[in-house]
């Protein structure tokens, strides 16, 4: 199993090149599914949840292909309506080719889904949609079965804007004819991403003034080509890295007003912060991180899947802070980590109580899940000598380069593979 080895107590300086979103590219492939149509889908970053989407996509019947961020699906033979559990056990996210199957052959036997560890994460919010727009759930030998004579239109009420839910009910409701009225939905730049591509393939799908996401379901989509929006989590990040080694990094090429939650909060932690259309340059006021307590919220709030690289942060700051989940029921396995390097973290129930330390301590560390593991990277940076984070395959899913873009802003990092 790879890990990294950093040699950290370098400051980030320099320029960054954002990828595309994993997260926006990851639904607008499945969406692929709901047309026979051929489909272009660029900016799409390498990364093992999109290779791993992309093995879907082949085992349902698609011809793929991907070349520089650039993936073309075509149709190659009829879809299948089942997808393997080798495939589904690596993403949770696998769980979302449901609602554009049903859409197009009323039925699909999807694995229950596997992906980070961090928390229950069932899929509840989507099988009430589903049975609202007249779907039969069973459970046959680990699969969840989802199976209609006829599919009809529905209001539905989420009882939490899942990000997940909103997608898959939404990608369905596009090919049942009648409106479909979806509220409380996740309103994340993703989401949206997604409508603009879906409305590409002929979607007709608006966001009223209360929120609602309206859809008149139209007998057959066509073909997209679409450019996926800028990662605003790998945005983060590269800005938490560089805020937390005191660095001076310019990222290009993102979206500044899908983190202006926290660009606020590290205003506020000291830091000066000058964006631009689609720039981000972070540098240092002064040597000391003033404390900010965070809550972590659906979107516009702060990210959660940002909370454990401004833990990170925060473990440098002069005083105490507190980090609170709100969303994940067990998204602080990063902290025992961080601890082991010399942060000062009580957990109790939801909420992380930092007090700050002066730098952090190299050590040999483990990631536990995606963003978790991208802490780890910060505090490595921040800590002087030589820390190892391993089990890095888990940021393997979500950060394109890691290593690379690292070390073009300076810092020492490699992959070190010790089988090979
Ligand atoms: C997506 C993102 C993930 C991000 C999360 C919240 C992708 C591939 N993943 O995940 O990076 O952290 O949004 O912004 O885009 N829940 C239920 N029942 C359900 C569905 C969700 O209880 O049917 C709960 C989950 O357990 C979790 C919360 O709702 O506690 C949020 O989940 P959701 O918004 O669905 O996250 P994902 O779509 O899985």
């Amino acid at each position: 199993m790879d890990k990294f080895i950093i040699k950290g107590g370098r400051k980030l300086k320099g320029v960054v090149e954002i990828s595309g979103s994993k997260n926006a590219s990851l639904p607008i492939l499945m969406a692929t599914l709901l047309t026979d149509e051929p489909c272009v889908v660029s900016r799409v970053p390498d990364l093992r949840d999109i290779r791993t989407t992309i093995e879907i996509l082949k085992e349902l019947g698609k011809n793929v292909n991907y070349n520089n961020g650039v993936v073309t699906v075509r149709a190659k033979r009829k879809l299948k309506t089942a997808v393997s559990h080798d495939l589904v056990k690596q993403m949770r996210a696998s769980f979302w080719v449901a609602g554009p199957l049903l859409a197009r052959f009323k039925k699909a036997v999807i694995p229950l889904p596997g992906g980070c560890a961090i928390g229950v994460r069932p899929v509840d919010i989507h099988i009430k949609g589903f049975e609202k727009f007249g779907v039969k759930i069973s459970m046959e030998k680990g699969n969840i079965v989802v199976k209609a004579k006829n599919l009809k239109p529905a209001k539905i009420i989420l009882s939490f804007p899942s990000v997940g839910a909103t997608l898959n009910l939404m990608m369905c409701a596009s090919l049942i004819n009648g409106t479909t009225v979806l509220e409380n939905v996740a309103r994340e730049p993703e989401v949206e991403d997604v409508i603009k591509a879906l409305r590409s393939m002929g979607a007709d799908i608006i966001i009223d003034e209360k929120g609602r996401i309206i859809i008149k379901g139209r007998a057959k989509l066509g073909g997209m080509n679409h450019t996926v929006i800028a990662d605003r989590i790998e945005t983060g990040t590269y800005i938490l890295a560089a805020a937390a080694t005191r660095g001076d990094v310019l990222l290009n090429n993102c979206a500044p007003e899908h983190n202006e939650i926290l660009l606020d909060y590290l205003r506020d932690a000291g830091f000066n912060v000058e964006i631009d259309e689609s720039s981000v340059r972070i540098c240092c006021r002064s040597k000391k991180i003033n404390p900010v307590n965070i809550k972590t919220a659906p979107f516009p709030g702060f990210a959660t899947d940002l909370q454990a690289p401004w833990m990170s942060l925060m473990c440098l700051c002069a005083g105490s802070a507190d980090v609170s989940e709100d969303i994940f029921e067990n998204r602080f396995m990063h902290a025992p980590e961080l601890i082991r390097m010399g942060a000062n973290i009580v957990i109790d129930r939801n909420t992380a109580q930092i007090i700050g330390v002066k730098n952090f301590g190299p050590a040999v560390v483990m990631a536990s899940d995606l963003r978790g593991g991208a802490a780890l990277v910060i505090a490595g940076l921040c800590a002087k000598g030589k820390s190892e984070v391993e089990r890095i395959y888990h940021i393997d899913r979500g950060y394109e380069n890691m290593e690379k873009k690292l070390s073009a802003l300076g810092a020492s990092i490699k992959r070190f593979n010790p089988a090979a």
